[in-house]
């Protein structure tokens, strides 16, 4: 097994580029299922969730071909055919749940074994299936978790999500795109990401409006035609190297990335004391020494704070001086990076969804493990800091995120290579 090796690496320096969003890219792929011509995609980023999203849409009987040193996937689906998806690759990628939805409108059945992915809460996925029986699918969940979807014609409705919950909403705008009639999604989650994909999907013929709020709108086509879309920056992303320059108190520029997605990160960086700069070449993040506080952060659904950010952000939390608090809103078990953090040094302690971080603790190198995706770069980040070697496993959660993610770390002056074990 791989693992990354990290030592204290002084303030990072210099610049990095930020890749197409991961979150986006994903429900993207699995609107092609929704037509029979080929579309092609830019920005799209050299990670395992996409290989795996690849595989599914090509088990299911499309073409796929990735150029990487371009970035580019073309998708020929006119060859779909299948409406399973495999187990091996559901359970892999907790988001192949999204390709439920567009198999729906245009095979008319879907089955997908229930999801796995990172292990944050239950994840559960009744707002999908809600949204879907509302749509006039028949939806039968098995003892032994297998998802079956059938319906002959999907038909629109109103349909209002308890929770914004960005996968069901994803999934209810696609089955919904090619449903006869109109569907009005209310309580829809309002993330970037599904800006896109509906642009993406009007972009194929679709007629969607008010994507970004949240009342989303659809009125449904007979079919989708061929698109070409370049993907959007990816804000997680962003927002981690945003921290990687505060944590390690360098200057770091931050090109391809869009400050309007990362505004929470920027009003909490600068409440923490930390410089940001908004320039025709992108953003510029400095901290320094000595003059970072702390400060609370409570996550949210869009635009509140994204609780993707939460555990790299406790990071930083526990390098400067004070007490800060953190409010997980969003997932109810998101705080597995605080154990491996507290490995390292960190005084934090959890009661139900609060971590109250008392900072300043000096980290030290130790043994830990990215338990999920963003667990790893919460890690990684303190690792950069902490005294001695900080020795990360199980980076394969890290891999199926962050594109080039040691050598964008190394380009910045970070001391971290990936060892095979
Ligand atoms: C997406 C992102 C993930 C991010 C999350 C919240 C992708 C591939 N992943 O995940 O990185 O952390 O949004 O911003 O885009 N819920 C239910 N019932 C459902 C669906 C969800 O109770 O049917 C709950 C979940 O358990 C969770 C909360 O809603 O507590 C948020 O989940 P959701 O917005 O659906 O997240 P994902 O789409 O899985």
């Amino acid at each position: 097994m791989a693992k990354l090796l990290l030592q204290k690496s002084g303030p990072l320096h210099g610049e990095v580029s930020i890749s197409g969003s991961k979150n986006a890219v994903l429900p993207i792929l699995a609107a092609t299922v929704l037509c029979s011509e080929p579309c092609e995609l830019f920005d799209v980023p050299g990670l395992k969730d996409v290989d795996i999203m690849c595989r599914l849409i090509e088990s299911l009987g499309a073409k796929v071909e990735r150029n990487r040193e371009e970035n580019s996937v073309a998708i020929d689906p006119s060859g779909i055919t299948g409406h399973v998806a495999p187990e091996e690759l559901v359970k892999m990628m907790r988001a192949s749940m999204v390709v439920m939805g567009p198999l729906l409108a245009r095979m008319g059945k879907a089955v997908i074994p229930l999801p796995g992915g990172c292990a944050i809460g239950d994840r559960p996925i009744e707002l999908h299936l809600k949204g879907f029986k509302a749509l006039g699918a028949e939806i039968d969940v098995s003892k032994e978790g297998v998802v079956t979807g059938e319906c002959e014609k999907l038909r629109g409705a109103n349909i209002y999500l308890d929770f914004p919950s960005v996968g069901a909403t994803e999934n209810i705008v696609m089955a919904a795109s090619l449903a006869e009639g109109t569907t009005v999604l209310e309580n829809a989650a309002q993330e970037p990401e599904i800006v896109d994909l509906c642009n993406f999907l009007n972009k194929m013929g679709a007629r969607i409006k008010g994507a970004g709020t949240d009342t989303i709108k659809i009125e449904g086509v007979e079919k989708l035609h061929s698109a070409k879309h370049v993907v959007i920056p990816d804000r997680i992303e962003a927002g981690t190297y945003m921290l990687a320059a505060a944590i390690t108190r360098g200057v770091v520029l931050i090109r391809n990335m869009l400050p309007d997605h990362v505004k929470p990160i920027i009003a909490k960086l600068r409440e923490c004391g930390a410089e940001i700069y908004q320039t025709d070449e992108g953003v510029i993040v400095k901290a320094d020494e000595g003059t970072l506080r702390s400060t609370d952060i409570k996550t949210l659904p869009y635009p509140g704070f994204p609780t993707d950010l939460q555990s790299p952000f406790m990071a930083l939390l526990t390098t400067v001086e004070g007490q800060s608090a953190v409010i997980e809103t969003v997932f109810e078990n998101r705080y597995m990076h605080v154990k491996e953090l507290k490995k390292m040094g960190a005084d934090i302690s959890v009661k139900d969804r609060c971590a109250i971080i008392r900072g300043g603790a000096k980290l030290k190198g130790a043994k830990v493990a990215a338990t999920d995706l963003r667990a790893g770069a919460a890690v990684v980040l303190a690792g950069l800091v902490a005294e001695g070697v900080t020795e990360v496993s199980q980076i394969y959660h890290i891999e199926r995120g962050y594109e080039d993610f040691v050598e964008k770390m190394a380009g910045l002056g970070a001391i971290i290579k990936r060892v095979e074990d």
